[in-house]
C-alpha cells in the first residue's frame, strides 16, 4: 500500500465561478477516508470559496504562497492565521515562479517554512533546478542549496511535516515532463539527503511529489516510480476530468484499502 498527495496549484486562473465549478467537480472525486490526499490550492480571492465546498468533502484546501509576519504594514500580503481561518490547511513555498519573477530566495522561503509550522499547517516546499543548471551537471547541488536554506533551523521532528515537491523548472508548464529515469534519479537522491538528515524511518514519512507537465497521460508512468508519492500538478488540475483521472490513477496506484491516513500532521 502506498500513500499519495495529489495536488492542484491553481496558479494565477480561475475567477470565482470557475473556481466554484472547479471544486464542486473535484470534491467529488476526493476519495473517502483512503491514503489518497486531494488538494486544490486557488488564487487568495477563491480561497473560501472553495473551502466552503470542499467542506464535508475530501478535498483540502491550500494557498500558493503566504508572508511570514504575523500581521502589521506588509502592503499586499497575505499572513498565515488569515489562510487558516478560511479553511487552509496546506501552503505552497518557494514555487519556482516566485523564485524566478518575484526574487524569493532560500532565506526568505526558510522563514516561510518556520512560520508555516509553528502555525500547524503544512508547507508545500518548491525546489528544482532550471536547464542550464542540469545541462551543467549541477542539478544535486542545487537542490541540495535549496533543500539546506530552505529547511536551515528546522527540527529534525518537523521536517516530515513539510512536503517536498520536486519541480524541474524545464518541465514546469512546458508540456515536457521529466522522463520517468530523471524522476527516479532526483526522487533517490531526495529520499537519501533525508535518510542522511534525519534517519531512515523519519525519511520514509515525508511526501516526494513530483510537479512539470504532470497530465492525467503520463501519471500512471510517474506515480508508479520509487519515492514518488504525489504530484503537484499546474495545468492539468485547472481541467476537472484530466485532475480526476490523476486522483483516480493514484487510488489505483495506492491499492486504497479504505482506511484511514496513518498521520494528520501532514506526515504520510
Ligand atoms: P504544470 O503542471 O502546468 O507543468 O505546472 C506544474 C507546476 O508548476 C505546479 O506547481
Amino acid at each position: 500500500m502506498r500513500n499519495y498527495l495529489i495536488a492542484g496549484n491553481w496558479k494565477m486562473n480561475t475567477t470565482i465561478s470557475e473556481a466554484r465549478d472547479l471544486a464542486k467537480a473535484v470534491s467529488k472525486s476526493a476519495p473517502h477516508n483512503g491514503n489518497v490526499i486531494v488538494l486544490g490550492c486557488p488564487p487568495f480571492v477563491n480561497i473560501q470559496a472553495v473551502a466552503e465546498i470542499a467542506k464535508g468533502t475530501h478535498l483540502k484546501v491550500g494557498a500558493q504562497n503566504c508572508y511570514f509576519e504575523k500581521k502589521g504594514a506588509y502592503t499586499g500580503e497575505v499572513s498565515i492565521d488569515m489562510l487558516k481561518a478560511i479553511g487552509c490547511d496546506y501552503i505552497i513555498i518557494g514555487h519556482s515562479e516566485r523564485r524566478a519573477i518575484f526574487c524569493e530566495s532560500n532565506e526568505l522561503i526558510n522563514k516561510k517554512v518556520i512560520a508555516i509550522l509553528a502555525s500547524g499547517l503544512t508547507p508545500i516546499l518548491c525546489i528544482g533546478e532550471t536547464l542550464d543548471e542540469r545541462n551543467a551537471g549541477k542539478t544535486f547541488d542545487v537542490l541540495k542549496t535549496q533543500l539546506d536554506g530552505c529547511l536551515a533551523g528546522v527540527a529534525v521532528e518537523d521536517i516530515p511535516k513539510v512536503v517536498v515537491a520536486y519541480e524541474p523548472v524545464w518541465a514546469i508548464g512546458t508540456g515536457v515532463s521529466a522522463t520517468s529515469n530523471e524522476v527516479s534519479e532526483a526522487h533517490a537522491w531526495l529520499r537519501n539527503y533525508f535518510v542522511d538528515k534525519c534517519g531512515d524511518f523519519t525519511a520514509k514519512k515525508i511526501y516526494l511529489l513530483y510537479g512539470g507537465s504532470l497530465s492525467d497521460a503520463n501519471a500512471k508512468e510517474t506515480l508508479a516510480i520509487d519515492n514518488v508519492d504525489g504530484g503537484l500538478i499546474g495545468g492539468a488540475a485547472l481541467v476537472a476530468e484530466k485532475f480526476i483521472t490523476i486522483i483516480n490513477t493514484a487510488v489505483e496506484l495506492a491499492g486504497d484499502t479504505g482506511a484511514a491516513p496513518s498521520c494528520c500532521c501532514g506526515c504520510k
